[in-house]
């Protein structure tokens, strides 16, 4: 079966309904001004504009995961930090990372039957811990994923976590050589995060207030990191995260000015590479920009 973007667009909306002019996923989210300072330590790997030396501007998008605008922050677990770095001359790139290692679903059809399960799961009237339960029995491929999104905790801040890109790709060297990597956005504030009772005491939209007062302070900053992948790891497979020890190169560091305005037309596509950065095989990265494109259309004409 080749999955449409369509379909996969149509089965998302069936889990909280349309929200019109909002992302199909990570609904709500806050866009922020930033800067990227790249360390120059990745331009031996790769020919990438946004690796070199420099600084360049960037924008940095915060969402809780939900498809649901309205969602309390507390109760969508997962977050994500979308950056679009601008590049001299007019070209943009993407990272589109989230709070947990690895994705639920190995392919696009697979991801449409787990959301597909889940819509009957909620029809039958299953608690959310029993959606869980039977999403990890039927589909054995999520179990990490799902193991991870149990283990978090509340962020105290968009500022405190650790974002995981997910996806492999290759970077491509001024020499003609290819490596498998993977990136990572470290908070140079560290990992910090409240427990369940401390969030619920909290505003439905505390992140978004706690970083407004965090930027009074100075900007909030992350360091960007590149791992680098062995002949054994996965390049295919979101479900499977590499090993922990693999070895890391500090690519840059990223500082969060100021929360602007949405620029209109942005779509944080992960799949928007530069030259020095290549595509892998992963199913999943290769089908976003279409559901992407979908979103951003529906959204845009206010459906
Ligand atoms: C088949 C797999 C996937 C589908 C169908 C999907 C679908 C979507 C859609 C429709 C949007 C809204 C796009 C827009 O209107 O601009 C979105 C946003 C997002 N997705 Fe995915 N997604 C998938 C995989 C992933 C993965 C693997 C990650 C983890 C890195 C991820 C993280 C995000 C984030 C952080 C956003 C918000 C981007 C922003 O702030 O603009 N998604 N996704």
């Amino acid at each position: 079966m080749n999955l449409l973007p369509n379909e996969a667009i149509d089965s998302i909306e069936g889990l909280s309904g349309i929200h019109a002019g909002y992302r199909r996923a990570h609904a709500r989210g806050v866009c922020y001004r930033a800067t990227f300072h790249p360390s120059g330590e990745a331009a031996s790997m790769t020919t990438a504009a946004h690796l070199q030396g420099g600084q360049l501007d960037a924008i940095v998008r915060f969402s809780g995961s939900s498809t649901d605008p309205a969602l309390a922050d507390l109760l969508s677990p997962a977050k994500g930090m979308a950056v679009q770095f601008q590049i001299p001359g007019g070209k943009t790139t993407c990272l589109v990372g989230v709070t947990v290692p690895v994705f639920f679903a190995r392919t696009p059809e697979s991801f449409l039957d787990l959301v597909r399960a889940v819509h009957k799961a909620r029809a039958g009237h299953l608690s959310m811990l029993d959606i869980f339960k039977e999403v990890a029995e039927h589909f054995s491929e999520s179990k990490e994923s799902l193991l991870a999104v149990k283990r978090l905790l509340p962020p105290a801040s968009y500022a405190t976590n650790r974002y995981y890109a997910i996806h492999a790709y290759y970077l491509a060297g001024p020499d003609g050589s290819t490596r498998p990597v993977k990136f990572e956005w470290l908070p140079d504030a560290g990992l910090e995060t409240l427990s369940l009772k401390e969030a619920a005491s909290k505003p439905t939209e505390y992140l978004e207030q706690e970083m407004q007062e965090r930027l009074l302070r100075g900007p909030a900053s992350f360091s960007l990191s590149i791992i680098l992948g062995e002949d054994e790891d996965p390049t295919n497979d979101s479900t499977q995260a590499w090993p922990d020890h693999r070895e890391r190169i500090h690519a840059g560091r990223l500082d969060i000015h100021e929360a602007i305005k949405e620029p209109s037309g942005l779509v944080m596509d992960p799949t928007s590479v530069v030259p020095g950065v290549e595509l892998s095989d992963d199913p999943i990265l290769l089908f976003r920009r279409a559901a992407y494109n979908e979103s951003y259309r529906r959204r845009s004409i206010g459906t």
